[in-house]
């Protein structure tokens, strides 16, 4: 049933000879020597400037992709300014169809999408089936949503009856996708501008090109017409400004750091570049998420809500958990249990059916995520009670690694790190938790532990107001379409709410039409 997400469905492929037999069949067939071309107006577009797509398990290349400049920006532009008539003046049903279509595809090549996830990004079998099915629910629920705002009916009165219209917004549209959940994020946010009736320029994360490639081909195999979504490919710089200060540009739909977010705001609302319009702008950045432990908790689940929270992917995720409030009376026992469930974790290339941990996505981040964990070494406000080792021989990997902080104010208390790492701090006073909280503007996910009901009654109405998703006893990641849309505001961004039948809105330009009877 529809109500039922395929999230609840997944078998576990690290506990299923058959699933796993299909799965690392898949994963022997990915490319590893492919040049991944852009598609532009339906037709692969090479350029002479290639770049390597490197496999972070190994730091061994599986290919090249292209990198865009701004000529291919235009012409990307143009294919989506050409075929926007036709595909908006198709009616909502043929859209939906055509994405029915397209969500077969994506059932079928199950195994193709987890492997190349892999490969390419470096997730865990289990982390990618988990991606798909929310990837399935995506495709699936949007058409839901979107058929449910079109039922939308208006009052009639004062003589006067109403209609409304859910129209596509005019000109371009444009997605710039993360590589870190490649194929949910980076395959929704151009689906749902498409299935609204919009033409997408689009540029998926440099670390996930073979994945946008593979939409690229299911969209054709669905028979969408060509230009309707265009992948340009390659560094930002070079190619987005063409696309970002087009005077026809009318939504931009990111997810990716609150730099580049402000980056992309200055372009769309810089008096300088000639514009008719307000593009609309749905920005989902970072998260500094929280789980706060109160005394009385169930120690052993706490620690896997937090490990799970800050491990999973790798700790890339804008809702990993990434700080740990917990109360000083229950943290000697707790520790004890992180430690040993931390041990038990085992870091290795995705590939392997006994990878918990896979590699961080590529050398830059592996240098940011590292460059904590080596100040904290020499802080003695902080001590890293777990991991705190890395190696990039052999790929990019970074060790689970739990800093204990000592002081309110720390980098390790405020800052993204977007990686395995995860600061804790005991607190007496329930506000000394909040303050540490309030300390930055992130307001992404949260959750707070506790069995004793009259400090839920307290917490919760606190805590759940400083993040968009909140969780009451479990971890701060995993959101499931139609369950928990997700988002936050401040320095998260702009709330839009992916997964819900709202975020379908900002892609949509209503018009009523008003007759005096
Ligand atoms: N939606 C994901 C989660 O909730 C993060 O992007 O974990």
């Amino acid at each position: 049933s529809l109500k039922v997400p395929n999230n609840e469905m997944i078998i576990n492929p690290k506990d299923s000879d058959q699933e796993w037999q299909k799965y690392s069949e898949a994963v022997k067939k990915v490319p590893r020597n492919l040049d991944i071309p852009m598609i532009i107006n339906g037709k692969k577009v090479f350029s002479q400037n290639k770049v390597k797509n490197l496999n972070p398990s190994n730091g061994e290349a599986i290919g090249s992709y292209q990198q865009a400049d701004a000529t291919h920006s235009q012409l990307a532009i143009d294919a989506a300014l050409n075929a926007k008539e036709k595909w908006a003046s198709l009616s909502p049903a043929t859209r939906i169809q055509k994405f029915r279509d397209l969500e077969n595809i994506l059932l079928k090549w199950k195994y193709e999408l987890c492997a190349v996830s892999s490969v390419e990004c470096g997730y865990n079998s289990y982390e990618t089936y988990v991606e798909w099915a929310e990837l399935m629910d995506f495709v699936r629920f949007n058409n839901y949503f979107y058929a449910d705002i079109l039922s939308e009916q208006l009052g009639d009165g004062w003589g006067e009856t109403n209609q409304i219209q859910m129209r596509p917004l005019k000109g371009f549209t444009c997605a710039v996708t993360p590589f870190n959940f490649p194929q949910a994020i980076g395959y929704n946010l151009p689906l749902v501008m498409a299935l609204t009736g919009n033409t997408v320029v689009w540029k998926p994360s440099d670390d996930a090109v073979m994945s946008g490639y593979m939409l690229m081909l299911a969209l054709d195999e669905a028979g969408f017409p060509p230009g309707v979504i265009n992948m340009i490919t390659g560094d930002g710089k070079p190619c987005l400004p063409t696309v970002l200060t087009h005077p026809e540009l009318t939504a931009v739909n990111f997810t990716g750091s609150f730099q580049t977010a402000r980056a992309f705001g200055n372009y769309l609302y810089n008096t300088e570049y000639p514009r008719a319009n307000f593009p609309r702008y749905v920005a989902e950045t970072g998260g500094k998420d929280f789980l706060v432990a109160d005394s009385d908790i169930d120690v052993i689940d706490t620690a896997r809500c937090i490990i799970q929270g800050a491990f999973g992917r790798s700790g890339q995720k804008c809702s990993a958990n990434s700080v740990a409030l917990i109360h000083e009376t229950i943290w000697p026992e707790l520790r004890s249990a992180l430690l040993k469930e931390t041990d038990s974790l085992i870091v290795c290339n995705a590939i392997e059916r006994k990878c918990d941990v896979g590699p961080v996505i590529n050398e830059r981040q592996f240098n940011k995520i590292t460059s904590y964990i080596d100040r904290a070494k020499n802080d003695k406000n902080c001590k890293i009670i777990a991991g705190g080792t890395y190696e990039k021989n052999n790929g990019f990997y970074v060790s689970p690694t739990i800093i204990e902080v000592y002081v309110d104010k720390h980098e390790l208390l405020s800052e993204e790190i977007f990686g395995p790492v995860i600061a804790v701090r005991t607190y007496k006073k329930f506000e000394d938790a909040v303050s540490i909280i309030q300390q930055h503007n992130y307001r992404l996910t949260g959750s707070v532990i506790s069995k004793n009901e009259n400090f839920l009654e307290q917490a919760v109405p606190v805590l759940s107001q400083l993040a968009g998703n909140f969780y009451v006893n479990r971890k701060t990641t995993g959101a499931i379409v139609n369950m928990q849309p997700f988002g936050g505001d401040g320095a998260s961004g702009t709330n839009g709410k992916a997964g819900g039948k709202w975020y379908l809105l900002n892609f949509i330009s209503q018009g009523t039409i008003t007759r005096r009877n």
